[in-house]
């Protein structure tokens, strides 16, 4: 084709040159003739749109439509607004501009990751995709793959880098709701000493996404037995129950249905129960069973790790401090539960076992 087009150039170029030659034995030109008619006009073209109804979609003078989120979301941890200042590692989860540059956890965290403008808190922008049609197709998500390489892992020989199931809509939310593990974590089977010299030794303040596969923990060998890697709410039987589902429910709750910042009873969306338990007041009455019982294990075991010296007071480790590994392991799993901070309904059946389990091996 373009070999094609050169050799057409060069054939008119070479015609007009013979014509050149030829017409410049003849006399001058004569005249310009009339101008042509003019042409027939154009078809009309599409209407524009008007930039104003593009807007109104979402914004408008009572901003209707994002008004609800905006309330909701403001009344939200997520607009809490926990060190989003920071930059490094931090950044990755704690501010819009981190979270958007890293993307996705899929390979280990390192500096050239870090984001190094100016840095906003969490907003509508981290998890929709703000402003990039102008349609309301930018209510998409800015996360759908599933997280198939978690953070947990990348410090302890102990444990491979796991991989959680697919969540649909809340594979984002996993992209931060999991453990950063602090190294050293023992493996189940492990034995020896093992040296704490950080009082905050544990899973960091968010590990749900890795409870809800039932992963994290130590899954110390015991009377009590532990679902499959994967499952969480459900446990052993099929089925699945997401993050978006309980925490957003069907009307699409930002201010993420359970909790507030200030302190206040939180309340569960009981609606999203009823698919698989008989009503919302069997639901309801399920969870406060559970946490209770949850609450109790988890409390036997504080008193034990206290009783032998190992958490001070304020539920620090009490550093620096050498463990014997049975120690340690039921230390890590104390954590992982207090922090996961559902009282066991993120998956009940192996948070159960992970505190019968502990409580067991360290009992003197
Ligand atoms: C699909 C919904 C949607 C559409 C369509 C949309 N916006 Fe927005 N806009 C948002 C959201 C969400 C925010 C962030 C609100 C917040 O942070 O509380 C925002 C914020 C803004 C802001 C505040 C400054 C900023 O950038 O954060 C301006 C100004 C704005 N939009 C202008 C426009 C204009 C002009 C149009 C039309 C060309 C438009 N928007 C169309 C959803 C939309
Ligand atoms: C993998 C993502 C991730 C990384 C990386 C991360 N965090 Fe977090 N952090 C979270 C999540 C998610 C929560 C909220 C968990 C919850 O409420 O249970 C949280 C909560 C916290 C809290 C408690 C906030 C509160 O309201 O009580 C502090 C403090 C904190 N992080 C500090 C840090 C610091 C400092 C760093 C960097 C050294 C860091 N985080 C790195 C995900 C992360
Ligand atoms: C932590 C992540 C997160 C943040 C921050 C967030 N959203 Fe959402 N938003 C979601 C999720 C998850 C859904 C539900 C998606 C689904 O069910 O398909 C949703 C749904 C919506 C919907 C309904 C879209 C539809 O297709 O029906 C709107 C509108 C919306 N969000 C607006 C906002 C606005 C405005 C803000 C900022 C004030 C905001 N969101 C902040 C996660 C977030
Ligand atoms: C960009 C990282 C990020 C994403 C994505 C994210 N979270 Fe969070 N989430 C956090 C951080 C950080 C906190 C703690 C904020 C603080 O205390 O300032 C938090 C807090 C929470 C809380 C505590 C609520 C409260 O009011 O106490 C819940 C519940 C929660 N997130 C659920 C979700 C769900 C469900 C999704 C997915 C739709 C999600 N998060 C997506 C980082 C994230
Ligand atoms: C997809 C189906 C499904 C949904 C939706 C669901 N559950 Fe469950 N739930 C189960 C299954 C299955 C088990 C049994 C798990 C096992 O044996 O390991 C269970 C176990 C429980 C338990 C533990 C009971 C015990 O003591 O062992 C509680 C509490 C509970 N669910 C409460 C809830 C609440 C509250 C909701 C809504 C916020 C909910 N469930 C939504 C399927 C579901
Ligand atoms: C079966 C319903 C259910 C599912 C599924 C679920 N959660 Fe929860 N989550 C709860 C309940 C109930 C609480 C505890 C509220 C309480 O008692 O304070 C909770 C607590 C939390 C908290 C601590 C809130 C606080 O008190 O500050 C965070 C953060 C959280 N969930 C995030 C997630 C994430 C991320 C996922 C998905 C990986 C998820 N949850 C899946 C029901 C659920």
């Amino acid at each position: 084709m373009k070999t094609n087009n050169i050799f057409r150039l060069l054939t008119l170029a070479l015609a007009a040159m013979a014509f050149a030659f030829v017409t410049s034995c003849e006399g001058p030109a004569g005249p310009a003739g009339p101008a042509g008619a003019d042409g027939t006009n154009g078809a009309d073209g599409a209407p524009g749109q008007d930039i104003n109804e593009t807007c109104k979609q979402c914004h408008n003078s009572n901003t209707e439509i994002i008004g609800a989120q905006q309330a909701q979301f403001a009344y939200s941890a997520h607009a809490g607004g926990t060190y989003y200042n920071r930059t490094g590692q931090c950044a990755a989860c704690h501010n819009n501009e981190g979270f958007r540059a890293r993307a996705s956890y899929t390979d280990e965290w390192t500096e050239a990751d870090a984001f190094t403008g100016a840095l906003t808190q969490i907003s509508c922008y981290t998890c929709h995709m703000v402003h990039e049609t102008y349609t309301l197709d930018d209510w998409g998500l800015t996360y759908v793959t599933p997280v198939t390489a978690t953070l947990f892992g990348f410090e302890s020989d102990a444990y491979a880098q796991g991989s959680f199931v697919d969540n649909g809509n809340s594979n984002m939310c996993m992209q931060c709701h999991q453990s950063r593990d602090p190294g050293l974590v023992p493996a189940a089977d492990a034995t020896g000493t093992i040296s704490i010299t950080n009082k905050r030794w544990g899973p960091h303040h968010g590990p749900q996404g890795n409870v809800s596969n039932s992963l994290a923990g130590v899954r110390i060998a015991g009377n009590a037995s532990y679902p499959a890697e994967g499952n969480g709410h459900t446990g052993s039987i099929s089925g699945t129950i997401t993050c978006v589902e309980c925490h957003f429910g069907e009307n699409k709750d930002h201010a993420l249905g359970f909790a507030d910042n200030y302190g206040t009873k939180v309340f569960a969306n009981y609606a999203a129960c009823v698919q698989c338990h008989t009503d919302e007041d069997t639901a309801e009455g399920l969870h406060e069973a559970l946490a209770a019982e949850v609450q109790g294990k988890i409390d036997a075991l504080q008193a034990l790790l206290l009783d032998q010296g190992i958490l001070d007071g304020s539920d620090y480790v009490a550093v620096p401090i050498d463990l014997s590994a049975d120690q340690a392991k039921a230390l890590w799993n104390y954590k992982l539960a207090v922090e996961d901070k559902s009282l066991g309904l993120h998956a009940p059946t192996y948070m159960k076992a992970l505190l019968d389990n502990s409580i067991a091996l360290i009992t003197p």
